[in-house]
């Protein structure tokens, strides 16, 4: 029997997406990326679900492109065949994505993570743009989101070397939420997914949207739109249920309208 590229769950309102070929350490072949895609898009479809967490194994969360199909491929047919615009498809899914990161996480493994809202990663997480060893570099956001969110001392380091950092490098640079020992980067980032999944699922949608527009817009526009943002959450009945349990000293129940 052939394995799935992806294993795709439901637990309550929290959708998960594992990678599934760990004998290549989740190389991010073809058909993998179309299958997290998939996933994903299904899961940003369903309207019971409120956060994704996205997943690989233990040993690694993804060691990169598929280099076997790199090799294989030209220029041409890596631009005929769109093969970098699949990460768009990702990059526009709305549910709010947690990365649960364990082992490695290298090149358009780290790239994956980074299109990911927040990052769990275990202690045991390495995290790297290896690229350049292989005579290219980062071709699917490395060289722009690692430079964001680490700065540009650790980019170059990181990116011109091939170095790899720990989790707690990756956490004291900014490029990951939280480290958690080993045995619990899944659960955890399960547990961060449903304490955003309990919240007002507009809300979040809006919030997802205001922190990334950060990142391409100038302050007075980014926070024009945090305050158009902040008004169209105002007028959801969640807030009407936020504002009132507050008051009330009980839980909301956020329903999504
Ligand atoms: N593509 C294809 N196969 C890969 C792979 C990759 N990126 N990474 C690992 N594998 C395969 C190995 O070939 C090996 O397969 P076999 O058992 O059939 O030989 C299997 O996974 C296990 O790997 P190793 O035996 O190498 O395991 P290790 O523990 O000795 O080393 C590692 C682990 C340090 C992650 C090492 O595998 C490695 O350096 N991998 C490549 C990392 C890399 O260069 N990533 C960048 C890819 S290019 C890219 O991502 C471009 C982009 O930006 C889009």
């Amino acid at each position: 029997m052939v394995e799935p590229n992806v294993l795709v769950e439901r637990d309550g309102r929290v959708g998960v997406v594992l990678m599934n070929r760990p004998r290549q350490l989740n190389a991010l072949s073809g058909e993998l990326m179309d299958a997290i895609a998939a996933g994903l898009g299904e899961l940003d479809d369903d309207p019971e679900i409120r956060a994704i967490v996205l997943g690989g194994g233990e040993r690694a969360f993804a060691a990169g492109a598929d280099i076997v199909e790199l090799s294989a491929a030209t220029a041409v047919t890596l631009y005929e065949n769109k093969r970098l615009e699949r990460w768009d498809a990702i990059r526009d899914v709305r549910t709010p994505i947690v990365a649960a990161v364990s082992g490695y996480c290298l090149g358009g493994g780290c790239e994956l993570a980074m299109l990911c809202d927040l990052v769990v990663a275990s202690e045991t997480a390495m995290f790297g743009q290896p690229e350049i060893n292989l005579g290219v570099l980062p071709g699917a956001g490395g060289t722009q989101r690692l430079t964001r969110a680490v700065g540009k001392a650790i980019a170059m380091d990181m990116i011109l070397t091939g170095r790899m950092i720990t989790a707690r490098e990756a956490l004291a640079h900014g490029l990951v939420a939280r480290v958690v020992a080993r045995e619990a980067w899944l659960g955890e980032a399960k547990r961060a997914a449903r304490e955003i999944a309990a919240k007002g699922p507009i809300a979040v949608r809006l919030a997802k949207e205001a922190i990334d527009a950060a990142f391409e817009t100038p302050l007075t526009t980014g926070v024009e739109l945090e305050r158009k943002s902040f008004f169209l959450a105002r007028a959801s009945e969640d807030a009407g249920e936020g504002l009132s349990a507050f008051l009330e000293k009980r839980k909301p129940d956020f329903t999504g309208r």
